[in-house]
């Protein structure tokens, strides 16, 4: 399956599930390739930290930009398992040409509302992208909420989000946590990190789940 990870907004988590999805699908025995399309180069910069301490299990990169990333995806999903692509965070030529392949696009958001503006656009797009792959299943999920009970963004932003017929909203919601920081920085999944009963690595798992098994 080719897995994509996009949006129009910078700094939503892209990266950061890329990254913990690979780990996950690869500890379940899986050959997985993470293709990086972002010229900032941050799934491939923690795919090397991984490579130099010798991190089990291997997640192989490759970074791909251009027009040709339709085509080099349809080649490389023969090679592996599963293939889960990092795009920047604007709408460029990568994000558009992996579209073109992608069987799941996940459009990680923060529930704030200069997030949520992006999405009006993100739907016109998606409406173009299904002409030439009816497959597609565009999802749209929040990242980093508040753990404070009290703020209810996260809640607002799904009310708002369900408006858009053509995307669907994921159940799980990742809320904000430190844990994403330090793991990032060693090449690590939030799973990898912390014991399996942190909230983080629980959210994480149900995430993928939900990706991997039930959308
Ligand atoms: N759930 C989370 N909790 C706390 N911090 C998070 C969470 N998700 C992401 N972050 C942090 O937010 C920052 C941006 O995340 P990340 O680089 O994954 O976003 P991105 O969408 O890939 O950004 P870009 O658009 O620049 O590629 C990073 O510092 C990351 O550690
Ligand atoms: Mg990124």
């Amino acid at each position: 399956m080719i897995v994509l990870l996009g949006g129009e907004k910078g700094g939503t988590g892209k990266t950061t599930l890329a990254t913990n999805l690979a780990v996950l699908r690869a500890s379940f025995g899986k050959d997985v390739l993470i293709v990086d399309t972002d010229r900032q180069e941050s799934a491939s910069s923690w795919c090397y930290v991984r490579e130099a301490d010798n991190i089990t299990p291997r997640i192989s990169s490759v970074l791909k930009f251009g027009a040709g990333v339709r085509n080099e995806l349809r080649e490389l999903k023969s090679k592996y398992d599963d293939i889960i692509v990092d795009s920047g965070g604007r709408d460029s030529v990568e994000l558009r040409s992996a579209m073109l392949t992608a069987d799941v696009a996940i459009i990680p958001m923060r529930a704030t509302q200069f997030d949520l503006w992006t999405i009006s656009r993100l739907s016109k797009l998606v409406d173009e992208v299904i002409q030439v792959n009816e497959g597609l299943r565009v999802c749209l999920m929040i990242n980093a909420a508040s753990t404070n009970p009290s703020v209810k963004e996260a809640e607002e932003a799904e009310e708002y989000l369900s408006t858009f017929t053509n995307l669907r909203m994921l159940k799980t919601i990742v809320k904000e946590r430190i844990a994403f920081h330090k793991a990032a920085a060693e090449g690590l999944s939030i799973t990898e990190l912390v014991p399996n009963d942190s909230k983080a690595a629980d959210e994480i798992t149900q995430l993928y789940e939900e990706i991997f098994n039930e959308i």
